[in-house]
């Protein structure tokens, strides 16, 4: 069973990053394959509502999100770390979440996956709540299976995550939570 993190961040080597490299690590020593969809490494464009993937599932946007449809579909399992930008997701992130209603539209394809969310912020209430229903709300809309990090909604780090001892037990938390998740379909 493979589980993909995606990272929202537009930082190399950032925080973002880091959470998801650990989630993945874990993921790994459970025994689950790992994938990873880093969008500081990818040119992912807003939808357009051009209404193409109604009718056939094909977007006509060149750019990587064919990448990203290909990762997703084959996940058992989706992380989402993202930054807090004005209390939300990034515009990156948003336009990723966007464009996914391509698979929603042919078929429901991330039905069912199991998800969990993460939220990095510069401050410590920041919006990381907020965020992490911003993600929860994309994983809903696929009707993916959402779980927290059993107490709580998910991750909730402050930056530098490496220190933020309290905020890294929720991700690891919500990990652990996922994995458990999906151990039950094996
Ligand atoms: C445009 C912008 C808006 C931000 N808004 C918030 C915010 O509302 N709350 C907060 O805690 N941090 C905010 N930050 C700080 C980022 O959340 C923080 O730098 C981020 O978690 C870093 O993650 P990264 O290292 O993976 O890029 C903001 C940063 C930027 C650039």
């Amino acid at each position: 069973m493979k589980i993909t993190g995606i990272s929202g961040s537009p930082n190399s080597g950032g925080n973002n990053e880091k959470v998801i490299d650990m989630a993945l690590g874990m993921a790994k020593e459970k025994g689950f394959k790992a994938d990873k969809i880093f969008l500081s490494k990818l040119k992912i464009s807003p939808c357009n509502d051009c209404g193409t993937c109604r009718n056939i599932k094909d977007c006509p946007i060149e750019d990587d999100m064919a990448e990203v449809y290909e990762k997703l579909e084959t996940s058992d399992a989706i992380i989402v770390s993202s930054p807090v930008f004005f209390g939300s997701v990034t515009a990156q992130l948003k336009a990723l979440f966007d464009r996914t209603i391509l698979l929603r539209r042919n078929g429901f394809l991330l039905k069912g996956k199991v998800g969990g969310a993460v939220a990095v912020g510069g401050s410590r209430n920041g919006g990381q709540e907020y965020t992490v229903n911003a993600i929860h709300s994309w994983m809903h809309i696929h009707g993916m299976l959402v779980v927290g990090d059993v107490g709580h909604f998910g991750g909730i780090a402050l930056k530098p995550v490496e220190s933020d001892e309290v905020g890294l037990k929720t991700v690891k938390d919500t990990v652990n939570q996922m994995c458990e998740t999906l151990a039950r379909f094996k």
